[in-house]
């Protein structure tokens, strides 16, 4: 049997305890400590969780309890000291999204994770959601055709966040799922943002995202919205996907539509653009909470010594968009050329590339030349990248 995976997560102020909740219901790791500054808050989730300790030194949480892995909830601003000092400690590390606050950053992250043989994951949570596995597996069967245009909208009133502007705080999201879907990373951007409420804190913003083949991607975010709205639109050549997270049921559906201009055409009368009206689909989806997914990936990716599919560079290349969507709104929407920026390493600490999902330690060819039987956790690694490549 794996060996339990004793996990302590800090942070637990809104998102938190969402994490205790779901570490705490896997039953291949123990959820042993929760960390916060805040003693009241700390009380607070204990009181929910009596059964695990808990700790308002995040320095005695790394060096004296025990811990395989820590999981950081906090503030943005605290991902980066947080995390290294978690690697450094010889603790498997998940970071909340976004990864850090600078790219710079983020490459210190992911150099100290592979040289300590370290797994460094990121919560790109929606990359574990059904809906998303659903619309990757539509695109790859070819249904949708060549993917020309993607337009994301996350909008609601609040929650205010005061070290980072609207874009690094919902955004994350958005650009995850475009680039999971696109496989591809921009070759520029633009960005405009404007501070309604927090003097120099962005609460509206609009960041243009510029692919190869002529395709490209808008995600505006607000904070300042009546309504809570999490949709994304992604138009293909022969199919268009409308995903709603907020609807219950029928998260996305599959429209039949499209436009074609005609082939050749001598005389302008003859000229007519091709309007397709056909039917409109809703695909089943499998109800299952994303967060245990990428928090059960976690724990198997330490088991197996696979890569993480959210691994450092994946948190990296998103952060890179994000500093250079900050550069383009303080240039009044300048475009920047992200085209020498692009990610290339592995990012996990463990010498796996990209997509690279092979587990290190396990399934190996066993010296009598049969193959051993992977164990449950790896198995569950090459499914889970199988179903969201
Ligand atoms: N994946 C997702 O879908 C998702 C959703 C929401 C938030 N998040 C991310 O989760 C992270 C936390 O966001 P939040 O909204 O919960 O923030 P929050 O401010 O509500 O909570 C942060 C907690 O960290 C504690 N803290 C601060 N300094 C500390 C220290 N030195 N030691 C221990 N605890 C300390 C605070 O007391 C607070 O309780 C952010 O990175 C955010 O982007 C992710």
């Amino acid at each position: 049997m794996a060996k339990q995976i004793n996990v302590g997560v800090v942070g637990c102020g809104y998102w938190g305890p969402n994490l205790v909740r779901n570490f705490r219901s896997l039953s291949d790791c123990r959820l042993k400590m929760m960390c916060d500054i805040n003693k009241e808050r700390l009380a607070h989730v204990r009181s929910l969780y009596p059964d695990v300790e808990g700790e308002t030194d995040y320095r005695h949480m790394l060096n004296g309890a025990g811990l395989d892995a820590v999981v950081v909830a906090t503030a943005v601003s605290l991902h980066y000291p947080m995390a290294k000092a978690s690697l450094l400690a010889g603790k498997h590390t998940l970071i909340e999204k976004p990864m850090a606050c600078s790219s710079e950053q983020c490459e210190e992250l992911i150099d100290i994770a592979r040289k300590k043989g370290l797994i460094l994951m990121v919560g790109h949570t929606f990359l574990y959601s059904p809906a998303v596995r659903k619309i990757k597996e539509i695109i790859d069967t070819g249904e949708a055709g060549e993917i020309r245009y993607i337009c994301a909208r996350r909008l609601n009133l609040g929650l205010f966040q005061r070290d980072i502007n609207v874009a690094w705080d919902l955004a994350p999201h958005d650009i995850a799922i475009i680039l999971h879907i696109l496989q591809e990373q921009p070759v520029s951007l633009n960005c405009r943002g404007t501070a309604h409420i927090t003097p120099g804190v962005e609460d509206v913003t609009t960041i243009c995202l510029y692919f190869g083949n002529e395709r490209s991607a808008i995600i505006h975010n607000s904070w300042i919205d009546p309504r809570k709205i999490r949709e994304m639109t992604i138009v293909g050549s022969k199919r268009m996907i409308v995903y709603d997270d907020v609807a219950q049921q029928e998260k996305i559906k599959v429209f039949d539509t499209r436009v074609e201009r005609p082939p050749h055409y001598d005389t302008f009368a003859e000229f007519h653009y091709a309007y397709h009206y056909g039917d409109m689909y809703v695909p089943y989806i499998k109800q299952e909470e994303p967060l245990k997914a990428e928090c059960q990936h976690f724990i198997d990716c330490i088991h197996s010594g696979a890569a993480p599919l959210t691994n450092g560079d994946r948190g990296l290349e998103l952060v890179r968009i994000l500093e250079a969507a900050s550069q383009s709104i303080k240039n009044s929407g300048a475009p920047v050329d992200l085209s020498h920026r692009k990610v290339n390493g592995n990012g996990n600490g463990n010498g796996n590339g990209r997509n690279d999902s092979t587990p290190k330690k396990h399934g190996a060819a066993s010296p009598l030349g049969r193959t051993k039987r992977k164990p449950a956790s790896a198995r569950r690694v090459a499914n889970l990248h199988a179903s969201l490549m």
